[in-house]
């Protein structure tokens, strides 16, 4: 099973959108996809047709006190949608009060990471939303994860609050110890416009070799497959941005599986060394 965490401390770049694309996507595949809702707005429950303000069961339940994270307690939580192989984790607006618990506050950090480790024989892949706000919420999502998807939409302020999120993975990686594998994709790319071209530019200059070769356009069909509740792939096929998040797809896969050789490679080197194979 992989885990995709899809993130920017940044608001309104497209992390939902992405973040339901590539399930959708995965899913078409025949992958069995369970979609996390950790941010407390619960756009990506909302867009499963959840009310994340009124919400009997959600995420929320796991981070309460004396949670006991088993299997058996999270299909509780676990909401099919009426989308083949989608299932959803919710959000309820109640996650904002964990922020006031601040980063870091005993084990809260990887209650996501536990809950995974329970259902990884019943999921092919997880595709984690989360919050623009550094917090709680999103250390799991970060935590949890095997590959960190930053969507940043290609406008003026576009580095800024790229850098802002980098400098966070730094101060993570370091506390630690581990190295999270990331990769930086362009949204909402509108070719007519010089905000668009010139911070595409300036993101592959300072970003280029984590940056992903193309972008994702600019297009209001994204919006209203949200609105009606459909996963882009399924709401038009044939969509500009549908085209785009599909090569992101077989990208993200094919890389992941490169990715795997390798270390299936290095293991094999180690157990040779050792005399194993
Ligand atoms: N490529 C695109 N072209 C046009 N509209 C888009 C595109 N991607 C996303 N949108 C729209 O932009 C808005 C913000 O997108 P989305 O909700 O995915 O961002 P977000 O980063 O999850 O926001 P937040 O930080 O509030 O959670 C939505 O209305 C969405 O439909
Ligand atoms: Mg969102």
């Amino acid at each position: 099973m992989q885990v995709w965490t899809v993130a920017n401390q940044k608001g309104g770049v497209g992390k939902t959108t992405t973040s339901v694309a590539l399930a959708g996507l995965a899913a078409e595949q025949g992958q069995r996809v369970l979609l996390i809702d950790l941010d407390p707005q619960g756009s990506m429950t909302s867009y499963f047709g959840g009310d994340p303000d009124n919400t009997p069961v959600s995420v929320f339940t796991l981070f309460q006190d004396k949670a006991i994270i088993c299997l058996e307690s999270i299909v509780q939580l676990l909401i099919p949608t009426r989308f083949e192989r989608m299932t959803l984790l919710p959000a309820s607006t109640a996650l904002a009060t964990l922020e006031r618990h601040g980063v870091g506050k005993g084990g809260l950090g990887l209650v996501i990471c536990r809950t995974i480790e329970q259902v990884q024989d019943e999921f092919d892949l997880v595709v984690i939303d989360s919050p623009p706000v550094l917090g709680v919420l999103l250390i799991n999502a970060l935590a949890a994860c095997d590959r960190l998807i930053i969507p940043v939409q290609t406008e003026y302020l576009a580095l800024k609050g790229l850098d802002r999120m980098i400098h966070t993975l730094r101060m993570l990686s370091q506390s630690q110890q581990r190295l999270l594998e990331y990769v930086i994709v362009p949204t909402m790319f509108d070719q007519r416009t010089h905000a668009s071209v010139g911070s595409l530019s300036s993101i592959r200059h300072k970003y280029g070799t984590q940056t992903w070769p193309s972008k994702i356009p600019v297009d209001t069909r994204l919006r209203d497959a949200s609105k009606a509740g459909i996963p882009p792939h399924l709401f038009d096929s044939n969509s500009h941005s549908i085209n785009s998040y599909r090569s992101l797809y077989q990208w993200l896969d094919k890389s992941q599986r490169k990715t795997e050789k390798v270390y299936f490679w290095t293991a094999r080197q180690s157990l040779s060394g050792l005399g194993g194979m």
